[in-house]
C-alpha cells in the first residue's frame, strides 16, 4: 500500500525492490594509489582522501577562515529551575567575526541537575522550526523531547539550521556563508564551494566549541543528531569533526545515509534539482551518472569510524530508502573491522522496531512515517547508554 501511494504521487521513481538496477560500490579500503588499507594507522591517510572527495564532489569545501574561526560565546540566560527543576536551561549566542562582518546564532541547552559532573550531550540540528525546540516548554514536541533525554541523564541542545544558512536556494548564503564570500558578485561560485548542509554542520562544530568551555557538559561525549535534511548535515558534521563521539542519522535519505548508486526513492538528479543550495555544484553532474561518483554514502559512514553511529529509518518513508540507509552502515563494516569491530552483513537488516546493535553502531527501522519521534530518541539514548555506562 505504501509503495502504491508513493508511485501515484511520485511517478518515475523506484519504490519496488525488484526494480532497483544493479550497481557496484567503491571500496573504502582501496586507496587512490591502488593500495589496500589494512590498519587503523593506514586508514588515517585514506580517511583524508575520502574526506577530500566528499568535499570536492558532494558537500563542498569550507573556506579556511571558517575552519579556523574562533567564536565568542555569550550566555544570555541561565535558569537552574527549568523543566520543573530537573534541568538548568542555558541560552548561548555564538558570535563569529570575519573582517568587518559578523554572524551569530543561538544554542539552547538543558543540562540535567541530577547528574554530578559533566553530562554527555545530544545536539539536534533542528530543521523543523523553532517551536520544536521551545526553551520555554510552552510547546513540547517529540521531535526534541528534552524532558525524556534529561531524565535519561543526558544534556540536550539544539540549534536552528536556518540561523546558519537559510533553507532556500535564493538566500542560503545570508548566514555564515556570506561572512566569507562576496555575495554581491555575479561570478559563479567554485564548483566545490560549500552549501547549506556544510554550513549547518559547521554550526554543529561551533556549538561543540561552546560545550568544550562549559563545565556542565562533557564535550568528549557529544552526539550530533539530525532528521532528514538535518540528518544529512549531522553525518557530514561527524565526518568533518572527529570530536563528535557519536553521530545520529534519522531518516536522512539521499545525500545522507542512503546509497547514491542504489536508485530507490529520491535520486541525486532529483535532490540537486529541488535543493540546489544543499550541496556543492559539482555534485549536480552525478545525477543519472551515480556510478561516476568517486565516493558513495557508505564511505560517509566509514568516515565516522571507529566512533559511534546510529542510523534510523521508518518503514513508510520509502522516499528516504530505508534499505539503502541500512546498506550504507553494512558496507562500512570493512572499515570498522580495522578495529576488529564485528561486521554487519547486508542481508541482516533487522525486523521492524527491533534495533540491530553491534559495537559502535546501531540501526533500526521504526514502523511509521518520516519523522523523528520519542521512540527514535529512545533508541539513540539507549545506544549512548551502552557506550558510556
Ligand atoms: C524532502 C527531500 C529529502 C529531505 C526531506 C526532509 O523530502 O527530498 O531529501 O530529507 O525533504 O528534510 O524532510
Amino acid at each position: 500500500a505504501v509503495v502504491a501511494e508513493y508511485e501515484s504521487t511520485r511517478p518515475g521513481f523506484v519504490f519496488d525492490e525488484r526494480e532497483v538496477p544493479p550497481y557496484r560500490l567503491p571500496d573504502p579500503l582501496r586507496s587512490r594509489n591502488g593500495r589496500r588499507v589494512r590498519t587503523p594507522h593506514q586508514w588515517r591517510l585514506r580517511r583524508q582522501e575520502l574526506l577530500d572527495d566528499f568535499r570536492t564532489h558532494v558537500y563542498g569545501r569550507r573556506p579556511r577562515p571558517a575552519e579556523r574561526s574562533r567564536p565568542r560565546f555569550e550566555l544570555v540566560e541561565s535558569d537552574p529551575t527549568a523543566l520543573g527543576g530537573a534541568a538548568t536551561l542555558k541560552r548561548v549566542l555564538v558570535h563569529t567575526r570575519h573582517g568587518s562582518r559578523s554572524h551569530r546564532f543561538e544554542v539552547i541547552l538543558f543540562v540535567p541537575n541530577a547528574v554530578t559532573g559533566p553530562a554527555p550531550v545530544f545536539l539536534l540540528l533542528n530543521n523543523r522550526g523553532p517551536e520544536n525546540t521551545d526553551p520555554t516548554r510552552a510547546t513540547i514536541s517529540p521531535f526534541w523531547p528534552a524532558e525524556q533525554v534529561v531524565a535519561a541523564g543526558y544534556a540536550i541542545a539544539a540549534l536552528q539550521v536556518g540561523d546558519l544558512a537559510p533553507d532556500d536556494p535564493a538566500t542560503f548564503r545570508d548566514g555564515i556563508i556570506g561572512l566569507y564570500e562576496d555575495t554581491a558578485t555575479t561570478r559563479p561560485r567554485p564548483a566545490d564551494a560549500w552549501g547549506a548542509l556544510s554550513a549547518w554542520a559547521w554550526g554543529a562544530s561551533r556549538a561543540l566549541d561552546y560545550f568544550a568551555t562549559d563545565r556542565d557538559v562533557d564535550a568528549d561525549r557529544a552526539v550530533v543528531v539530525g532528521h532528514s535534511r538535518g540528518g544529512k548535515a549531522a553525518l557530514w558534521a561527524g565526518a568533518e569533526d572527529e570530536r563528535f563521539a557519536m553521530t545520529v542519522s534519522n531518516d536522512s535519505g539521499c545525500g545522507g545515509a542512503a546509497l547514491s548508486r542504489r536508485v530507490f526513492g529520491e535520486t541525486v538528479a532529483r535532490i540537486t534539482d529541488d535543493f540546489p543550495h544543499w550541496f556543492c555544484r559539482r555534485f549536480f553532474r552525478y545525477g543519472g551518472a551515480e556510478d561516476r561518483l568517486p565516493v558513495d554514502q557508505h564511505e560517509l559512514i566509514a568516515l565516522l569510524a571507529p566512533r559511534a553511529v546510529c542510523v534510523g529509518s521508518a518503514d513508510e518513508d520509502l522516499w528516504s530508502d530505508p534499505r539503502g540507509e541500512f546498506l550504507s552502515l553494512a558496507h562500512a563494516s570493512s572499515v570498522y573491522g580495522l578495529w576488529f569491530h564485528r561486521g554487519v552483513r547486508p542481508s541482516a537488516m533487522p525486523p521492524l522496531d527491533r534495533p540491530l546493535r553491534v559495537p559502535a553502531r546501531s540501526y533500526h527501522i521504526r514502523s511509521g512515517v518520516h519523522d523523528l519521534t520519542a521512540q527514535d530518541w529512545g533508541y539513540y539514548t539507549g545506544a549512548a547508554d551502552r557506550l558510556w555506562r
